[in-house]
């Protein structure tokens, strides 16, 4: 159910019959005062100058002609170009007892589609770090959210695993005779980092590396064989990251670049005979008009370089085709920090050029900003280095541990431990989560970590708060078959809100903005410690009033915890 869809609809079907070509998209808000009505409508002055009638003429004739009139308790106008909607409380509650009943919180499944969401992906041989966190887990709350609403997603991690790198890999590897050694990520990313810098300075190890490229490429079993472990090294420790951060990744997600290998000489000739892509100096390269370089010339995207090596445009490409064509997507969805925006839409144009996904495709990247330290620069280790997400992680667990222990210190080990990983990785998660992605934000461990304000342990605390009211009520739930009764301000407002909540899932899922989601359970939240204050739940006078009451109450801990559990926050019952 979603309520403003409802007005809007209601209205644009009234303007259309004004104006038959009318296209307007009439402003709805939720009102935070509701003298105002609870819903209004905000562009209509726009609209009625297009039509060219007075603000108020208009208004009388939407008031007189607007649909589902039962759902209104009233509807006016205010100058100078306001309409007030006032919904009717027994239709809420009407709403409100469907939502009761239902396990999905009476939110309908939508058309399904097929949904590929490129997140996460990390690359081979190098630990997480904290540039890998926006995509991880704004990536997974789309997921979540898509399958919520009954879409076929396609989690698809393209984690980097191929390429020249390996071939350094493996020729270090096998100098420093390591290669049947068990070593850790940590270890790997040190090699990787010696094997990079002898590549630059020993012409004999680069022209080996080289080889082993090549090798590789050509599927020969002994590359293949360390090429494969050092997939599974990393991977390994990136699998228990995401099972630390309630990440729904698991293997069967991995679409790495590795994936399309086989078919890259394929693109680039297909490439090539479409006329698309011309050989230069030994590279093949596709010119786009589109887009110039800083001398005005046609922007040159290499495909494939002259020692015949392939490039991650032209995986990207081939990904493009393989998404559409093999995976039949209706949407590709990808969430890569800003940086990679040029590159993806370079791809994307080609892909278009080539008929490998149609022309009207849209490309989805959901960018995302930085993480900032107080001082505004990038988060940084003091020695200037990249925040590993592993170590993020710990000293998250570690100042939720403090934090717990000085609330609580009685607590037992067991417990105090299994709090502190929800509440400090929770903590951390919902603190990204709620900005708006599209914008760097500083990361500050003590507002993340406080009880007051959009944070977890607030929203957490909230909803724990809830439960144990619940659990002293004496009333049964089946005992709950009655409508609720709506009388007081404080209830219509919490009950209002409760309604919002499938909007909200549209929303995200639609824009991909996971703070929209946390803005609203911050309200809610908010909402009903209003409603808490006001009216009694246990001790009202009127027992119709007390399960009444009960029942706003156990809707708001079902949206709660249903809102979190899209953000992949867990609840806890005690805090
Ligand atoms: N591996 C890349 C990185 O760590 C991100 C890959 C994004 N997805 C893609 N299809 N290019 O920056």
């Amino acid at each position: 159910m979603n309520l403003k869809n409802i007005i809007k609809k209601d209205i644009q079907d009234i303007l259309i019959k004004i104006n038959s070509e009318s296209n307007y998209e009439p402003i709805i808000i939720l009102n935070k005062k509701t003298e105002r009505g609870h819903y209004q409508i905000n562009n209509l002055i726009k609209i009625a100058n297009e039509l060219k009638l007075e603000p108020d003429k208009l208004s009388k004739i939407i008031i007189l002609n607007i649909k589902n009139k039962y759902m209104y308790q009233k509807i006016t106008f205010s100058k100078p170009g306001f309409i007030n909607f006032f919904i009717n409380h027994h239709w809420i509650s009407e709403e409100l007892e469907k939502i009761f009943i239902s396990h999905r919180l009476g939110i309908n499944y939508v058309p399904s589609k097929n949904i590929v969401i490129d997140y996460s992906s990390p690359n081979i041989a190098k630990e997480m770090h904290i540039g890998h966190l926006r995509s991880t887990i704004i990536g997974d709350v789309i997921v979540r959210a898509l399958i919520f609403l009954g879409h076929n997603v396609i989690r698809a991690n393209h984690i980097g695993d191929w390429g020249t790198q390996f071939g350094m890999l493996i020729a270090y590897l096998e100098e420093k005779n390591l290669k049947n050694n068990n070593f850790s990520l940590i270890e790997l990313e040190n090699f990787y980092c010696k094997a990079k810098k002898k590549y630059d300075d020993d012409k004999l190890f680069a022209e080996k590396s080289r080889k082993y490229v090549v090798k590789l490429q050509n599927g020969d079993e002994y590359c293949c064989t360390i090429w494969k472990k050092l997939v599974s090294v990393t991977m390994i420790e990136n699998y228990k990251i995401y099972k630390k951060l309630n990440v729904t990744l698991k293997e069967q997600d991995t679409m790495g670049e590795s994936l399309y290998r086989k078919i890259l000489p394929g693109i680039v000739e297909d490439l090539k005979n479409k006329k698309i892509a011309i050989e230069k100096n030994g590279s093949t390269i596709v010119f786009l008009k589109e887009f110039k370089n800083r001398l005005g010339e046609s922007m040159g995207v290499v495909i494939q370089k002259k020692d015949k090596g392939f490039l991650y445009s032209t995986t990207d490409i081939a990904c493009f085709k393989y998404r559409y064509q093999k995976l039949h997507a209706d949407r590709i969805i990808y969430y890569t920090d800003s940086r990679q925006n040029q590159h993806l839409i370079q791809a994307w144009t080609i892909a278009k050029k080539a008929n490998y996904i149609p022309q009207n495709f849209l490309l989805e990247h959901h960018t995302f900003g930085m993480m900032l330290s107080q001082n505004k620069r990038p988060f940084k280790t003091r020695d200037g280095n990249t925040i590993k997400l592993s170590k993020l992680i710990d000293e998250a667990i570690e100042r939720a541990t403090n934090i717990i222990k000085n609330k609580n210190p009685n607590l037992s080990k067991r417990k105090l431990i299994k709090l502190a990983n929800i509440i400090g990785i929770s903590a951390v998660k919902y603190s990204d989560l709620s900005k708006n992605r599209h914008t760097n934000y500083i990361f500050d461990w003590d507002k993340m970590l406080s009880f007051e304000g959009n944070t977890a342990p607030y929203i957490q605390y909230a909803y724990t708060r809830i439960i144990s009211i619940i659990k002293k009520s004496t009333i049964p739930i089946n005992q709950l078959k009655q409508k609720t009764i709506l009388t007081k301000k404080s209830e219509i407002n919490l009950a209002i809100k409760i309604l919002e909540f499938e909007e909200i899932v549209l929303l995200i899922s639609e824009k991909g903005t996971p703070h929209i989601m946390c803005k609203y359970l911050y309200q809610l939240a908010t909402c009903f410690s209003t409603f808490y204050e006001e009216c009694s739940v246990l001790f009202a006078k009127k027992i119709k009033i007390c399960k009444s009451r009960l029942k706003l109450s156990i809707l708001t801990a079902k949206t709660l915890k249903k809102g979190l559990n899209i953000l992949g926050i867990k609840t806890i019952k005690k805090m």
